[in-house]
């Protein structure tokens, strides 16, 4: 019998405990044993019944739509060190668990091919140090890890929507509903800060979901200095057609072409100063992980999850470690490890300044 464990790691996301009662009854429906790894890495490197459960059927009854994470996330620094991975190692091999998923954003997921290339001297050290037997070195020979991505931020590459992040932009969406009805009232100007890291994908789809007057958003610099006038050029002419509301979304990640961040407060002070609008901030933070999972979120977790125990019993020591995605509305597996590659390289062309390039690995085109 195999025993597949599941984690969820990095910030969580609505649709991680639909995804983690996916895999604990496909698991069992496959006739394997499935385990719950409470806290993430971190439980992994603390190790012990606390923090490594076995599940069944019944434990996940209810957790479809449930938002957070019943098991338990966090950022672990002690994984990201070879000592914190041998623990993890140890820990697992102590519960007989030979595969493991991990559901989590692209940070998590990276932690979890490193520790899959590495499996085999952690699996050697412990034997050398006398903490497994050989039969136990025979048996745990490689370690099955697979991806399913788990973040708000919609920031993963090669796939078209990680776990959360439509129940997050359903969130900013009602939010944003809710305050033009008071920007209506006074004829207000609201600066709405919302997540999404280096990624804009939730500034962009909220702003067209509640027809924005202007969004900002990493992929897509503004021009340095010239900004704040393009910006109000727009407002004013929008203010000139009877507009009473103006909603600009800054996404927390939102820069100039120089690569300077751009603030919602001077966003806040360019409206002021030059419209003389009356301007407020509102920063919605972690109320847009909160909430159940919306409908999508609970399909997409629950189909990925009966993929990801699939890819872990088809997978042999040559497969490349498999990451969940979706991709014109097809549950499929790609290599995890170009996946991460290919969405650090978003990254690094906007670090470049190369924001064609960016905007291209984004699949959307960049308007000069
Ligand atoms: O990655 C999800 C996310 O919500 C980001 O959008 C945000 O930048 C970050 O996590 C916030 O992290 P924390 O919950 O640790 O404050």
């Amino acid at each position: 019998k195999k025993s597949i464990a599941v984690m969820t790691s990095g910030g969580d996301a609505p649709g991680m405990n639909a995804n983690v009662r996916s895999i604990v009854r496909s698991a069992i429906f496959k006739h394997c044993r499935a385990f719950v790894i409470m806290e993430g890495f971190a439980g992994l490197v603390k190790g012990g019944p606390d923090y490594i459960k076995e599940f069944f059927w019944e434990d996940v009854r209810g957790w479809l739509a449930e938002g957070g994470t019943n098991i338990g996330t966090a950022r672990c620094k002690e994984f990201q060190e070879r000592a914190g991975r041998l623990l993890g190692a140890l820990h697992l091999i102590e519960f007989g668990i030979d595969a493991l998923i991990v559901c989590g954003g692209d940070g998590s997921l990276t932690g979890a091919d490193i520790f899959r290339s590495e499996w085999p001297s952690l699996v050697q050290e412990l034997y050398q140090n006398e903490k497994i037997t050989k039969a136990q070195l025979d048996k745990y020979q490689y370690l099955n890890v697979c991806g399913t991505v788990g973040s708000i931020d919609n920031d993963m590459s090669s796939t078209d929507a990680t776990i959360g992040a439509y129940s997050s932009l359903d969130r900013i969406c009602t939010a944003v509903d809710y305050v033009e009805a008071t920007a209506l009232s006074h004829s207000r100007a609201f600066v709405i800060e919302v997540m999404g890291r280096n990624c804009g994908w939730l500034a962009l789809l909220a702003g067209i979901c509640t027809t924005a007057d202007y969004i900002f958003i990493p992929e897509n610099p503004e021009p340095h200095k010239e900004w704040k006038d393009k910006m109000c050029d727009i407002i004013k002419k929008h203010r000139s057609k009877g507009k009473r509301t103006t909603i600009i979304i800054v996404a927390e990640g939102a820069i100039d072409t120089e690569l300077n961040s751009i603030k919602a407060s001077e966003i806040h002070r360019a409206l002021c100063d030059k419209l003389d609008l009356d301007t407020r901030i509102t920063t919605l933070g972690h109320l847009q992980r909160g909430g159940k999972a919306v409908a999508y979120d609970r399909i997409l977790a629950t189909l990925q999850g009966v993929e990801a125990v699939n890819a872990v019993l088809e997978s042999t020591p040559d497969t490349p470690s498999p990451l969940i995605a979706i991709s014109e509305n097809k549950i499929i597996r790609r290599s995890l490890v170009d996946s991460v590659v290919l969405t650090k390289s978003v990254a690094e062309a906007i670090k470049n300044k190369d924001f064609k390039k960016a905007m291209s690995l984004r699949d959307c085109e960049f308007i000069e």
